[in-house]
C-alpha cells in the first residue's frame, strides 16, 4: 500500500468514526423519550394529585374543580387540566381532618364523555348530550331507559396536609383516571 492509498483509508476510517458519533447524538433524544414512554406506560395506578384545600369545600354542596397535571407532549413537560371532577364534602370533622368522608365523581359522562353537570331542578346531576340523570349519590335515574350504562365514576382520594407542621393546610387529593365508556363495568382506561 502506497502513502496515498493509507491517507485515504486513514480518511475514509476518520469520516465513518464522526458519522457513527454523529448519528448516536442525533439518536440519543429519541431513546431518551422511548425511555420516559416506557417508564410511564410502567408506573402503576393513576398519580394522586392535590385539588382543593378542604377549607374550600362547603358541606354538602358538590362544587365542579378541575385537575390540573403535567402531561408531555414529545420533548415538553406541559402543565394542563386533565379532566374536572364533582366534589361534595360530607363530613365536617375539626378534630381529625383526614377523616372527612368526600365524595368525588370524575365529570365524564360513562355514556360517551360528555361532560356532566349540576341538574339545576334537582339535587343530582345530568349529561345533557343524551340526557343521562344521576342521584346526588350518582346513581343513574331510571336505568331502563338511561343512556348510561352505569353509575357516576367514582374517584380515589386522600386528604393529605403540607409538611408535619401542626398548623399545616389540609388538602383534598384526587387519584384522577379514565374510564372505558358505555360498558356497565368500571374499568380503567
Ligand atoms: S354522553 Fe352522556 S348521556 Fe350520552
Amino acid at each position: 500500500m502506497n502513502r496515498r492509498t493509507a491517507l485515504q483509508w486513514m480518511l475514509a476510517g476518520v469520516a465513518g468514526i464522526f458519522g457513527a458519533v454523529a448519528a448516536a447524538i442525533t439518536a440519543l433524544p429519541s431513546l431518551w423519550y422511548c425511555r420516559a414512554a416506557l417508564a410511564a406506560k410502567e408506573k402503576t395506578g393513576p398519580v394522586m394529585r392535590r385539588v382543593a384545600s378542604l377549607a374550600d369545600l362547603p358541606l354538602n354542596q358538590p362544587v365542579e374543580i378541575p385537575v390540573i397535571g403535567q402531561t408531555h407532549d414529545a420533548w415538553e413537560f406541559l402543565e394542563k387540566t386533565l379532566g374536572r371532577i364533582w366534589v361534595t364534602r360530607l363530613s365536617d370533622n375539626p378534630e381529625n381532618p383526614k377523616e372527612t368522608k368526600i365524595q368525588v365523581f370524575s365529570s365524564i359522562c360513562p355514556h360517551e364523555g360528555c361532560i356532566i353537570l349540576k341538574d339545576p331542578a334537582k339535587a343530582g346531576f345530568y349529561c345533557p348530550c343524551h340526557s343521562a340523570y344521576f342521584t346526588a349519590d350518582g346513581a343513574v335515574i331510571s336505568p331502563e331507559t338511561s343512556k348510561s350504562p352505569r353509575a357516576m365514576d367514582t374517584l380515589e382520594y386522600e386528604i393529605v396536609r403540607d409538611g408535619t407542621a401542626e398548623s399545616g393546610t389540609w388538602w383534598l387529593a384526587v387519584a384522577w383516571e379514565k374510564f372505558e365508556e358505555n360498558i356497565p363495568e368500571k374499568i380503567s382506561v
